[in-house]
């Protein structure tokens, strides 16, 4: 099994735990981190609808509980929609991964395109200049 269909099936399987009542809209994310383990994370929504977290912030949450802190490859998993991170995930993301780290974005069938970080967030904010 390849590193894409190990990362696609664990964030399709992060995907059927999502809580997504208001907009319908499942999302699944799993991250393998430098050190060779996979997290995952899917979204967790919210009445009050900002309060809503995206599932790549909850696979960077579920990283650092891991005691991971660097990403080396992601997979999104969402139904139909090409469901690239949102801009507050770009920043996220960027804030523990390089520029050239691949991300991944599938529908439920399989891969529909792949992005580098650098790609979905140019000229990104660093506050350390240290990548
Ligand atoms: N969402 C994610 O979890 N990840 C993305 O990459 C884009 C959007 C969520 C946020 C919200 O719960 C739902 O998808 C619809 O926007």
């Amino acid at each position: 099994m390849s590193i894409f269909d190990k990362l696609f099936e664990e964030a399709k399987a992060a995907r059927e735990t999502a809580y997504a009542p208001y907009s319908n809209f499942k999302v699944g994310s799993a991250i393998l981190t430098e050190s060779g383990e996979v997290v995952r994370g899917c979204n967790v929504e919210n009445a009050a609808f900002p309060e809503g977290v995206c599932a790549e912030a909850g696979a960077i949450s579920a990283m650092h509980l891991a005691g991971q802190t660097r990403i080396k490859e992601v997979v999104v998993v969402a139904d139909a929609a090409l469901c690239t991170p949102c801009g507050g995930c770009r920043q996220k993301l960027s804030e523990f991964a390089g520029n050239d780290v691949k991300v991944h974005v599938a529908d439920l069938n399989g891969l529909r395109k792949t992005f580098t970080v650098g790609e979905l967030l140019p000229a990104g904010f660093q506050l350390h200049d240290d990548k």
